[in-house]
């Protein structure tokens, strides 16, 4: 088919149209950086006319990306993100293009998902400062103070985006749905876990702590991990994300493709902070990790994905192991 992939000079946009092309597929890059078929902005509705013509569906990567720390950055995050989307969504629509893959974000649940002995789901409040500089990580239960048990978010979970840029991404979604419901189209929003892998943006303040710990270990530093190294989080490489894209694909041509599903794109198998300095600084021979205790506001402790929504209907799992995606990612020269 034909593919116009936005944001496609980017990490996952290029993954993507790197294996939508040994796919089969003719593939149209947009970005509004050089590097692709078509420079543009996704706001550009003439650019978006002269792109969409004879395009059989779209892979919306194109965004910006980051915590959205600086409130003087709203007004970008939410025209390229959502003014972009809506753009992107109304040029579909005069072109007849009905099928949408979204690259969705797992900031949407805000925390993870944790229960309490006594009180069963709850959610975990912003963790008190105090606590958090005595070195107590663990977040406690909003109701008694008792210990949580974490567990996995699936799609049907609370969304609490918690940033300028979670709130664009759920937007982004919530476009999308109206869309598909109002033309007759269809969307998958892929939720992406903490996405890794050779081309990863790096020495920015947004950067993935995974580019951090490898620039580190580059130069002979150990990687710095804050709070104890606890945190649970689910690694994903970014070729399983690309698969993830083109399993979504085919899934939109199904008879149970609905207007407007939700998938977690993530393996399941969590691992630590700590490990992922760890398995970094011991492949590139660099100094182990130093466990600073230090922590930064509003992180969360936390976020656990369920894949089996992906796995039972979109038939994806992620192939790539923890130990290859890192020794990969390692030997690629930053
Ligand atoms: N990397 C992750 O861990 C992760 C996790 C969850 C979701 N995502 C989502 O995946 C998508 C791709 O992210 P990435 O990690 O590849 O980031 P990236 O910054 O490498 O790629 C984003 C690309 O979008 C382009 N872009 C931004 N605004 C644009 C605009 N207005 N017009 C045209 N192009 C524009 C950028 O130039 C860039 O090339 C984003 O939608 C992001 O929200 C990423
Ligand atoms: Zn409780």
């Amino acid at each position: 088919m034909r593919l116009l992939v936005t944001g496609a000079a980017g990490f996952i946009g290029s993954e993507i149209s790197t294996l939508a092309r040994a796919a089969g597929h003719e593939v149209v890059g947009l970005d509004r950086v050089p590097g692709v078929d078509v420079v543009a902005d996704v706001r550009d509705a003439a650019a978006l006319d002269r792109v969409l013509s004879g395009v059989d569906a779209v892979c919306h990567q194109a965004a910006m990306v980051g915590l959205g720390v600086d409130l003087q950055d709203l007004p970008e995050y939410a025209g390229c993100n959502d003014l972009g989307t809506a753009v992107l969504l109304a040029a579909m629509a005069r072109h007849g293009v009905t099928r949408l893959v979204l690259a969705g974000s797992m900031v949407v649940y805000g925390d993870g998902a944790y229960t309490c002995a006594e009180h069963g789901a709850v959610r975990a409040g912003v963790r008190p400062d105090a606590d958090l500089a005595a070195g107590d990580f663990e977040p406690t239960c909003p109701r008694c103070g008792r210990p949580l048990a974490h567990g996995t978010v699936d799609e049907d979970d609370r969304l609490d985006p918690r940033s300028v840029y979670a709130a664009t991404k759920l937007a982004q979604e919530h476009l999308a749905a109206a869309w598909a419901h109002a033309a007759g189209g269809r969307c998958a929003s892929l939720r992406y876990h903490n996405v890794y892998g050779p081309g990863m943006p790096r020495d920015t303040p947004y950067a993935g702590v995974a580019a951090i710990f490898r620039s580190a270990a580059a130069r002979g530093l150990a990687p710095r991990v804050f709070e104890d190294g606890g945190q649970l989080r689910d690694f994903i490489h970014v070729r399983d994300v690309a698969a993830a894209n083109l399993a979504a694909l085919s899934w939109l041509d199904t008879p149970d493709a609905v207007p407007f599903r939700a998938f977690n794109v993530a393996t399941g198998r969590p691992r630590t902070i700590l490990d992922l300095a760890a398995t970094l600084a011991a492949v590139m021979d660099a100094p182990e990790p130093v466990v600073t205790g230090q922590f930064r506001a509003g992180d969360v402790r936390h976020i656990l994905a369920s894949p089996d929504r992906a796995r039972r209907e979109l038939g994806f799992t992620a192939g790539i192991t923890f130990e290859e995606g890192v020794a990969e990612f390692a030997a690629v020269p930053a």
